[in-house]
């Protein structure tokens, strides 16, 4: 065994096993430019720009497992949410990984003063570099990009490479390949302007109709208020009293802003009772907050996580990118990256909203994988601080387009959305009508072809497998995560914007909705001394099961997500791929979590 040892010396790191000529390997690689961007330009390469370079998590299979636990109303460490510093010390990389890249920026002559490094949502090392730097260090040629339907133009690059031993060290790079930019993201709601707006809510409140086993205002059917939900959801008569520990966060991007007049104007109608009630905008990574351009989908957020969950506080994150995006001479600004500043924001917080709503998503196959996996994995990370992180499920039921895919073979199959997809999240579908609701057309639905499966959902999933048999075989993986997990009214949401009441639909709509409830469940939980639900979702697929179906939510039976060229999915009873468990009923949830 001793010629180990003098194996051992001969490569030990020289400059030459460094030189990513000899040993680069490449890391993420696009065929083609992606859909819908054109190439625009080549910058000069004395341009500068902040790289960032993800650090490989060493210990995120232990993270994940403690998420897991802690999530487990069966475990002895249910609710046992950590802190930051231990949520970070299981984010961590290798010191080793750390030492190596270091390393390898020096040898391409980027001295150590010039990398900053920090540790919120894993070890991240940043640094300003020019493009002729990041070219020689990643391999790579960069070029600006633009964006075919909002014109804006990004820098990116088609493929990136880094050397052999890096690759077990490094997650990602970016600006790289993910094309997405804040502005470029899809936001899940929509204007429905064939639908009249209402401003006298109280004359479709009156006639009231009830039917067994509920009292829901007759005008829900045409025209949906918080007075419609929260009298559709059973929170009406709820008293929330944990104000002093409870908040409640909207996650906003795309330069989209919260108006505060419109929230004043919005409550005086629909909330009286909330009317003055107002919110912090935290802005993040330059995010705007203009109070002359009201944000639809900022507006409609806000005005319903406060509609649902007043008194309880609740903050707007506005995250990066304010256009006009101004280009000079020696600075390329336009490289945000979804996600990532919005997450180390937060992870960086020694106290975090205990719930959180985002409306904002992509086609998964947009998303590198190993970003998606990264991005994902900082989910985990706000989860296992104890927070409830909401995602709306997406308006193109089974997938919008063409449904091809972006691998070259241009193979139709179902399209799943991220971050819906990633099983660190509660995904919000949509439903519409009362009495009984059904699983709206456009509820984003499916199964991740990055994630595997959860146990947390498998028995819930292979009972809906089982009722669909062979149909879209092929077209969707059975064994990939499953969303939605569960759903809320998503159509005909009264919303007001420049002082005018519109008609908005989108399961941006239904997650705000979702996010008011599990506020106002984490009040009750808070208000009897017990800690926050956290990562809700083990917990949402066992509570109070009977056979398919979630007792404390109303199974939705009726309705499909159409896309791709077929009829979509089927709602059924227990969990399906529109609504997923239900829609929320918080008089029984609140039952089920009083302990
Ligand atoms: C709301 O809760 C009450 C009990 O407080 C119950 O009688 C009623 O049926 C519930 N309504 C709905 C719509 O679930
Ligand atoms: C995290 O917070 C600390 C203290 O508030 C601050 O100094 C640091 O710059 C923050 N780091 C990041 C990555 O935001
Ligand atoms: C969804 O339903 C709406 C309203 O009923 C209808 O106009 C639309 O065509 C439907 N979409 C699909 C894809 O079936
Ligand atoms: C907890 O235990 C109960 C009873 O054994 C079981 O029905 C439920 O599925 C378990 N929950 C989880 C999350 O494993
Ligand atoms: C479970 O469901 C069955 C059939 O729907 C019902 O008869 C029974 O009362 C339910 N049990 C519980 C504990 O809710």
């Amino acid at each position: 065994m001793r010629p180990t040892i003098l194996f051992l010396t001969l490569i030990a790191p020289s400059k030459a096993t460094l030189s990513p000529s000899t040993d680069s390997i490449i890391k993420h690689s696009w065929g083609d430019i992606p859909r819908g961007w054109t190439y625009h330009s080549t910058p000069p390469p004395d341009d500068t720009f902040e790289l960032r370079i993800g650090l490989k998590q060493a210990r995120i299979d232990e993270l994940i497992d403690r998420l897991l636990e802690i999530s487990d109303p069966n475990h002895s460490s249910y609710g046992k949410h950590l802190s930051q510093e231990e949520s970070e010390a299981l984010a961590s990389c290798q010191p080793k990984a750390l030492d190596e890249t270091k390393e390898w920026l020096a040898y391409h002559g980027i001295d150590d003063s010039r990398v900053n490094h920090h540790q919120a949502g894993g070890d991240w090392l940043s640094l300003q570099v020019s493009i002729a730097e990041a070219e020689r260090i990643l391999s790579t040629q960069y070029h600006l990009f633009r964006h075919d339907a909002s014109g804006e133009t990004s820098l990116r690059t088609l493929q990136y490479s880094l050397p052999h031993h890096l690759h077990s060290h490094i997650d990602m790079v970016a600006p790289t390949t993910y094309f997405s930019t804040l502005r470029t993201m899809r936001k899940t709601s929509f204007l429905q302007p064939d639908i009249e707006p209402v401003d006298e809510v109280e004359s479709l409140i009156d006639p009231i109709i009830s039917s067994a086993a509920s009292v829901i205002p007759l005008g829900c059917s045409y025209a949906i208020t918080p007075s419609c939900l929260r009298a559709l959801y059973n929170t009406t008569d709820y008293v929330p009293t944990a104000m002093s520990q409870n908040r409640l966060g909207v996650a906003g991007y795309l330069d989209q802003y919260a108006n505060d007049a419109d929230l004043q104007t919005f409550l005086k109608k629909f909330r009286k009772d909330a009317a003055g009630a107002t919110y912090p905008t935290v802005q993040i990574h330059g995010g705007g907050n203009d109070q002359s351009i009201p944000g639809i989908e900022a507006n409609l957020d806000i005005q319903y996580t406060i509609g649902m969950s007043y008194p309880t506080p609740n903050i707007y994150y506005s995250t990066g990118g304010s256009p006009p995006f101004i280009q000079d001479s020696t600075t390329t600004t336009n490289t945000n990256e979804p996600y990532l500043d919005w997450v180390t924001y937060i992870l960086n917080q020694t106290t975090i909203p205990q719930v959180i709503t985002t409306s904002y998503g992509d086609d998964e196959q947009t998303v590198p994988l190993e970003y998606a996996v990264r991005v994902c994995n900082s989910f985990a990370q706000i989860g296992a601080r104890g927070t409830t992180l909401l995602f709306s499920s997406g308006d193109f039921g089974v997938g919008g387009g063409d449904c091809k895919t972006n691998d070259g073979t241009n193979q139709v199959l179902f399209q799943p959305s991220f971050p819906a997809s990633c099983p660190w999240v509660t995904t919000v579908g949509g439903t519409t009508k009362v009495n009984p609701e059904v699983g709206v057309n456009f509820s984003g639905g499916g199964f991740s072809r990055y994630f595997d499966q959860p146990d947390y959902q498998a028995n819930a999933v292979s009972g809906y497998l089982g009722g669909l048999g062979t149909k879209y075989a092929g077209k969707f993986n059975p064994g990939g995560r499953a969303y939605p997990d569960v759903s809320a009214q998503a159509n005909r949401f009264q919303v007001v914007v420049g002082g005018h009441t519109m008609s908005v639909g989108g399961t941006s709509a239904s997650s705000p909705t979702v996010a008011g409830i599990f506020a106002l469940l984490n009040d009750y939980r808070l208000s009897l001394g017990l800690g926050p639900l956290g990562f809700v979702n083990p917990l949402l697929y066992s509570l109070g099961r009977n056979g398919s179906e979630f007792s404390g939510f109303n199974d939705i039976v009726s309705g499909s997500n159409p896309g791709c060229g077929t009829d979509g999915f089927a709602a059924a009873r227990g969990w399906d791929p529109i609504t997923g468990a239900g829609t929320p009923s918080f008089k029984r949830l609140q039952a089920l979590v009083s302990k």
